[in-house]
């Protein structure tokens, strides 16, 4: 399967190593086109072109932008697409949202609506790059960390779920992509390490007023695994 990744920063080169590591052919991109990443991708191993050409390459594509860029994605490339969100809402960098400030969609039904005919899967975005790169374990190992993955689309849910394993994460089964505000910023699971059965429990006892504060995380990264 093919792998093309929009952005070329952080998460995309760590989304990108692992996954030349377990086999995938990837490209990447950012907003300067092919030539723009071009040093990136030769440090993972991988193509590198315009977010065009990657949305259209891949048969799995990552969403690895600012969520500011959401209007201006590759939507015409993008459609039929099994699309990974991995999108996090900052308002102070990507501007107020009203819809996301008010809590009357996820960031993934926002970019469903801007993306029709693309499969919207939501996963990755739980977790930081740092622990991306670090917590990454075989399947089967001990202190194998769950991920969160929310889709309307079964069979798109299903990819991307093999996709986190193979990138060395147990998938877990959230729902929806209406649901996937269980696992957005301020809730408990947000980029904290715990394992399949812990995360389907927090993920269910997770209501519209359970909220955390902003950086819990930091203090809560492995109590639970
Ligand atoms: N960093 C984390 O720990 C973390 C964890 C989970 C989720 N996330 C989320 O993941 C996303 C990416 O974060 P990051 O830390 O990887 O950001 P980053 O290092 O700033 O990289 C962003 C990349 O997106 C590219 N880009 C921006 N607009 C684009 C467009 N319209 N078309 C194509 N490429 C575009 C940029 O290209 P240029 O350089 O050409 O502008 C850059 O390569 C964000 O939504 C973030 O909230 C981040």
């Amino acid at each position: 399967m093919k792998i093309g990744i929009i952005g070329a920063g952080a998460m995309s080169r760590a989304i990108g190593k692992h996954a030349v590591a377990a086999g995938y052919s990837v490209m990447l991109s950012n907003t300067r086109g092919k030539s723009g990443a071009e040093s990136v991708a030769q440090t993972i191993g991988c193509l590198a072109g315009s977010a065009q050409e990657a949305a259209s390459y891949g048969d799995l594509v990552v969403l690895a932008v600012p969520l500011r860029a959401y209007r201006s994605l590759p939507s015409t490339e993008l459609a039929g697409k099994v699309v990974v969100d991995l999108l996090n809402y900052f308002p102070h960098r990507d501007g107020v949202i009203g819809t996301l400030q008010r809590g009357e969609m996820t960031t993934s039904e926002l970019l469903a609506q801007q993306l029709p005919g693309a499969r919207v899967v939501k996963a990755l975005n739980s977790i930081t790059v740092e622990d991306l790169l670090k917590d990454a374990r075989p399947a089967g190992a001990a202190e194998r960390r769950a991920m969160p993955v929310a889709s309307d689309d079964a069979d798109a849910k299903s990819v991307v779920c093999e996709f986190v394993n193979k990138l060395g994460f147990d998938p877990v089964d959230a729902g929806g992509l209406a649901e996937s505000w269980r696992f957005e910023r301020f809730r408990p699971v947000y980029c904290v390490a715990l394992d399949q059965d812990t995360m389907r429990a927090t993920l269910a006892a997770t209501s519209r007023e359970t909220t955390v504060p902003d950086g819990y995380w930091l203090y809560n990264r492995k109590v639970l695994l």
